[in-house]
């Protein structure tokens, strides 16, 4: 990898393909010890076109092997956005008992050349090798109402006390809608509800995802996380993915934090939905059918509509998130999603010796605190009391004027992440941004745990419940790692930098 050459923003762990345009993740699935991650991809060129499911598997989660394209587009169809499905027991006949299918379910979208010209219907195409090769099943479409919107379907197993049976949700995008279906063999669908419009509309819905999970632990508590995707219309502006909290019956979901009676309007508004995170680069998060341990695993296209066909990468374009793990937690009665990367990833990193600093006080200004290593992928804990000052916080990657802030503003009580001068940012102008998500001190103290993988960021604070994640194009030459305090000083109680063993 050259560092100052094309490969300079090429992150150390994550995904990226060698060449050409990514996007969403799709087909998330574990199986046979393998997680697979297959993605929007143009196999062609570095613009969103000539969609394509594009492939990569880890054991880990942290080292990917990319693979040929495995479901390409045609001239009557581009393969969109979808989920797959291992068919354990040959429900769909699309393999044999012997020999059950993977199956994915995607969206065709028609093009000019197709009959069905203009339309988005699900289809369905099945590997029974493993996720290496596919084939397009030859009754494709499955599922077609006649709508130019309808996509991204999401399928899991639901098993309903007695009933077990696939489950379908997919958008309506232009509506906001998500449409749920059931079918006993992947093929023929029936539709069960719809949900929405609600919370947050302002663009198109996209990518839905929905699961259960035990709330703080619990497995006789549960709630369903229904994830619609949005974009434009994200709180950090753009694309974003919003949540809703709720019970799903087997038929229909119900909404526990769909807010309807609300005086705030604007920005403010939006501020008062579900956001699995705050900054403007976690798009189309979807999360692994069966992932190990029952654990609900999700990965978004660390990217934004807004902007994402002019980022300065290299022979490539786009890139995947950190995978994360999602768990429920409940914080002053409200029941709310918390969030880590997971632990293949988060336990690789190690402090080196000289790579922990503090106590120490942060007059107000900036103070130098160390270089970091900005080649390499690396994990900053830092843990800062308040002290007088009204604002403070880390500066990242600085130097000659340039720098990420990652700061907490107390008169407006959020945590910050300023990338207007965070290197890069005149590709576009919409990149150069400040996100920031209202977040509680603990005892006048903030804690973050900041992922740093030359060129993005993925901040965690308050135990998971609050995540900015932001691409950053910084300077060859800056690699300053400063802490400030404005109207006062505060105190930096640890600082760790945590890089691969
Ligand atoms: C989301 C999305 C999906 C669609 C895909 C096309 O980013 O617009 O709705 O299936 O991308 O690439």
């Amino acid at each position: 990898r050259d560092v100052s050459g094309p490969e300079q923003y090429r992150p150390g762990i994550h995904y990226t393909p060698r060449r050409n345009w990514i996007n969403d993740p799709n087909g998330l699935l574990h199986h046979n010890g393998l997680f697979h991650l297959f993605y929007q991809y143009n196999p062609l060129s570095s613009v969103h076109a000539n969609m394509s499911w594009g492939h990569a598997s880890s054991i880990d989660l942290l080292h990917w092997e990319e693979h040929p394209v495995a479901i390409p587009c045609d001239a009557n169809e581009q393969i969109f956005s979808g989920s797959a499905v291992f068919d354990a027991h040959n429900s769909s006949g699309l393999g044999t008992t012997d020999n059950p299918p993977l199956v994915a379910v995607y969206t065709s979208a028609y093009t000019e050349a197709s009959p069905l010209a203009g339309r988005q219907a699900q289809s369905l195409a099945y590997s029974l090798d493993g996720g290496t090769t596919w084939a397009k099943h030859a009754a494709n479409p499955v599922l077609d109402r006649g709508s130019a919107n309808f996509r991204d379907p999401k399928v899991f197993r639901h098993t309903h006390g007695e009933a077990s049976y696939w489950v379908m949700v997919a958008v309506e995008a232009e509506a906001h809608t998500v449409e749920f279906y059931r079918s006993d063999n992947l093929t023929d669908w029936a539709h069960l509800s719809s949900f929405g419009p609600a919370n947050a509309t302002g663009g198109v819905w996209e990518c839905p995802d929905l699961f259960e999970l035990p709330v703080d632990g619990d497995p006789d508590t549960t709630r369903w996380v229904l994830v619609v995707n949005l974009n434009p219309g994200g709180v950090a502006g753009g694309s974003g993915a919003q949540y809703f909290i709720g019970n799903f019956d087997g038929t229909a979901f119900t909404s526990e934090n769909t807010i309807t009676n609300s005086s705030a309007t604007g920005q403010e508004r939006l501020r008062e939905y579900g956001w699995l995170d705050w900054g403007k680069d976690y798009y189309a998060a979807v999360s692994y059918n069966d992932a190990p341990d029952r654990r609900r695993i999700m990965t978004g296209w660390m990217n934004n509509w807004d902007y994402a066909a002019d980022v300065p990468h290299g022979p490539w374009r786009g890139a995947m998130t950190l995978p994360r793990e999602v768990t429920l937690t409940r914080q002053h009665g409200v029941i709310r999603p918390a969030q880590r990367v997971v632990a293949e990833v988060d336990d690789a990193f190690q402090a080196r010796p000289s790579s922990s600093i503090g106590p120490a006080g942060i007059p107000g200004g900036i103070q130098l605190l160390t270089t970091h290593d900005a080649d390499a992928p690396q994990r900053i804990d830092a843990v800062i009391t308040r002290g007088t000052a009204t604002e403070f916080g880390l500066m990242i990657r600085g130097g000659n004027g340039h720098g990420t802030r990652i700061g907490y503003n107390t008169s407006t009580g959020c945590l910050y992440l300023d990338r207007t001068k965070s290197g890069v940012v005149a590709f576009n102008p919409l990149f150069a941004s400040i996100e920031s998500v209202p977040v509680d001190l603990v005892n006048g103290t903030l804690a973050l745990r900041i992922y740093l993988d030359r060129s993005s960021l993925e901040v965690f604070t308050a135990d998971g419940l609050a995540t900015i994640t932001d691409q950053i194009f910084p300077l060859e030459t800056t690699q300053e790692l400063s802490a400030y305090a404005n109207g006062g000083s505060a105190t930096l109680d640890s600082l760790t930098i945590g890089y691969l063993s």
